[in-house]
């Protein structure tokens, strides 16, 4: 968890004063987009005093709500009774109010006039992304909305695969087994059956909530003076150039995505057999470890290239050392010390939840938490003793470096400096310690880590990760954008066209505009913006070359391992110390010395290049690098000329979706 996301919540519109500026006055932030500014829900008060004024209240009773809503969230969080939980949505509900207030007061402000840069980069961050500005009616249809959608997808519960043709006892099987079943089943009929399973019992049943959520986002986003949801989404990254900028980065990726595709896909034919992949197509999405087709890695024994050298892990000697989970802590905590970060605080070590304590139920989801009073920072994780949680370890450190690196600046700027920074710095740090150099380093792993098959496993198993998440991660808001911009009528077409299309990936039974696929994705029901994780993931390597530069690290990046440098560990502090101060083209062209202030790609494909020249040479032979398009393919979930039958199905859904729309329509 990342701080607290500001509960936004909503107030009445019909006072609003809109004022349209049509002669904006273009003063503000270098990267502003200034044309948007002018249609952004302002008053006529452009007094420099009094926002002054405003903003360094609001400071002081944001962060004290801050506080007092995450101390509740953790209570809860880390002992679940009924008292906890209905405490804490007292507090939440009282910071709801306050945004609204607060919402109210900063539209009274017309900062488009007011020449302060601060104070009117501060006011269009209170005034964007936000739904305080949909009515309490509408407001509360649609968070109602929303944690209805979450409840569906918390609740469904699949039925396991008949393997003998039995019908199954029970249907019982919930997220985490499919996940299981996905990354340990190689029966193709199985991982059929789950897929299916799983994506028609997520989707259809929160369809009409989702239609009607898209509405009513829009709504909002409207009457704070965007275009639509998407606008407003895209306005976060403070940045004119930058949806133009993230589509040319993943072209820049096509042709080593296009590559490893190539090479997973001739695997998967020697393993499933050309019935089940199309040679020279796309991928279906049930055989590739993951139920939504994200990351790749989960089938090691299907695609790694050097069988002998199996997947990289050090879990069995940090057993035989007797690792504690305390230890681990002491051992993340030194990494960052050793670059001149500082320790943890006592209150960190006194307050946190370093494992899964006994008689009381916790969430055990790892997450680091910033309590917004400058000196409280815990991490709260039901630590297990193996490889997997060291990383974790790390990383939620990472984010707890950030919190007090940036904790003296104001609380709007308390935060990554876009919404892509706080994931791309802990990952960033992650890439240094899971890395076979660094484990050598500190007496994890005895072996030789030059072996060439060594490292061309390691690479793979991160491309697998890394690579083969990219187009994902990038087309989850492009669909939404989409929808927002476009409607909702064809959604789950438009969501196979553009997997299809940036993925090579297709489903693996046919699918309607009934089915709504994409919502198999939490952040989906859960109302997560998306763009963030391709953000960081680029962010990611970017940050990792710049550190393992000012380390002097010479050689392939991926085994730079920054420990002990005290030159990188500067270039780390100067991105979080600034926290969301400055621009974050700013942060990014101090990290790279001035040679860009742009999120690239570049950085990743060095990253990745001793693998793109290994898949090539094994790629020889194939015929098509990427996948062709064809039709059998699209017309799995093309929207088609329906005969018989299943017209009238058809037709009597139709009506049944547009008979919804007219009635919320009527609600306006
Ligand atoms: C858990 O919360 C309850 C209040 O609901 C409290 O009485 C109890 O002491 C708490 N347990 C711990 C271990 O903090
Ligand atoms: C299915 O049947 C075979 C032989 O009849 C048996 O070996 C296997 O365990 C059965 N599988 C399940 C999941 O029941
Ligand atoms: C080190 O190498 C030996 C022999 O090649 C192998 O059995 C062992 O699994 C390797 N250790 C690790 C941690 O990879
Ligand atoms: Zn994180």
């Amino acid at each position: 968890m990342l701080g607290l996301k500001r509960t936004k919540r909503g107030c009445q519109t019909k006072m609003i004063a809109r004022v349209l500026l049509l002669h904006a006055v273009l003063v503000g932030q270098v990267y502003g987009n200034w044309d948007i500014d002018a249609r952004i829900v302002q008053g006529s008060n452009a007094d420099l005093g009094e926002a002054l004024q405003f903003l360094k209240e609001y400071d002081a009773e944001a962060s004290d709500m801050c506080f007092r809503v995450s101390t509740a969230q953790w209570k809860y969080a880390t002992n679940m009774t009924e008292a906890n939980k209905r405490k804490m949505m007292e507090e939440q509900a009282l910071k709801a109010k306050f945004d609204k207030l607060t919402w109210r007061k900063a539209i009274t402000f017309d900062w488009t006039r007011i020449p302060d840069v601060e104070v009117k980069r501060q006011l269009r961050m209170l005034t964007t992304n936000t739904r305080a500005s949909l009515t309490d009616d509408k407001f509360n249809e649609l968070h109602q909305l929303i944690s209805e959608m979450k409840e569906i997808y918390a609740h469904v519960r699949v039925c396991p695969y008949a393997f003998n043709g039995e019908k199954p006892m029970f249907c019982d099987l919930e997220l985490s087994d499919v996940q299981k079943i996905m990354a340990s089943s190689r029966s193709h009929f199985e991982l059929l059956h789950i897929w299916k399973e799983w994506h028609d019992k997520v989707g259809t049943p929160m369809k009409n909530r989702f239609i009607r959520y898209i509405q009513l986002t829009n709504q909002a986003a409207r009457i704070n003076g965007f275009l639509d949801a998407g606008e407003e989404m895209r306005f976060a990254y403070e940045d004119r150039d930058f949806d133009n900028d993230l589509a040319i980065s993943l072209q820049k990726i096509q042709p080593l995505y296009k590559e490893l595709l190539a090479y997973v896909r001739r695997k998967l034919i020697d393993t499933y057999g050309p019935k089940v992949v199309r040679p020279e197509g796309s991928l279906p999405a049930h055989i590739l470890g993951n139920i939504w087709a994200q990351d790749w890695s989960n089938i090691p024994d299907i695609v790694l290239p050097y069988a002998n050298f199996r997947n990289f892990d050090v879990t069995g000697e940090m057993l035989k050392q007797g690792f504690t989970p305390l230890q681990m802590f002491q051992m993340a905590e030194e990494f960052f010390t050793s670059l001149g970060l500082k320790p943890m605080p006592p209150e960190f070590w006194r307050h946190s939840m370093l494992e899964k304590p006994n008689g009381r139920r916790v969430q055990c989801t790892a997450s680091a938490w910033d309590f917004c009073n400058r000196v409280d920072f815990r991490i709260k994780q039901c630590t297990e003793v193996d490889m997997k949680n060291l990383i974790t370890v790390h990383h939620e450190m990472a984010h707890i470096q950030y919190y007090m690196y940036y904790a003296d600046l104001p609380h709007l700027y308390r935060d990554g400096a876009n919404p892509g920074f706080h994931e791309g710095v802990a990952n960033a740090v992650i890439l240094s310690v899971f890395n076979p150099v660094h484990f050598r380093r500190v007496g994890l792993f005895e072996n030789n880590t030059d072996l060439y098959e060594l490292n061309i496993n390691f690479l793979m198993l991160m491309a697998l990760r890394k690579v083969a998440y990219a187009p994902f991660a990038y087309i989850i808001d492009q669909w939404r954008y989409e929808l927002s911009e476009s409607g909702t009528t064809k959604m789950n077409s438009l969501w196979w066209d553009l997997r299809q299309t940036n993925q090579g990936i297709v489903p693996p039974v046919p699918r309607t505009d009934y089915h709504l696929d994409a919502a198999s994705k939490r952040h989906i029901p859960a109302d997560v913006p998306y763009t963030k994780y391709y953000v960081a993931l680029l962010l990611e390597f970017q940050i990792h070359e710049a550190m393992c530069r000012a380390a002097r690290f010479e050689g392939p990046l991926h085994e730079c391992d920054v420990y002990r440098s005290r030159e990188a560990g500067r270039v780390l502090i100067d991105i979080l110390r600034n926290g969301k101060s400055r621009h974050w083209r700013d942060v990014i062209r101090a990290l790279t010395r001035g040679e860009t202030d742009k999120i690239s790609p570049d950085s990743m494909l060095r990253y990745f290049d001793p693998l793109l020249r290994w898949l090539k040479s094994q790629n020889r032979r194939e015929r098509v690098i990427g996948w062709t398009t064809f039709k059998e393919d699209k017309a799995l979930f093309e929207p088609l000329v329906l005969s018989g039958a299943r017209r009238s199905v058809r037709s009597i859904f139709i009506v049944f979706v547009f008979a919804i729309t007219v009635t919320y329509n009527s609600l306006e």
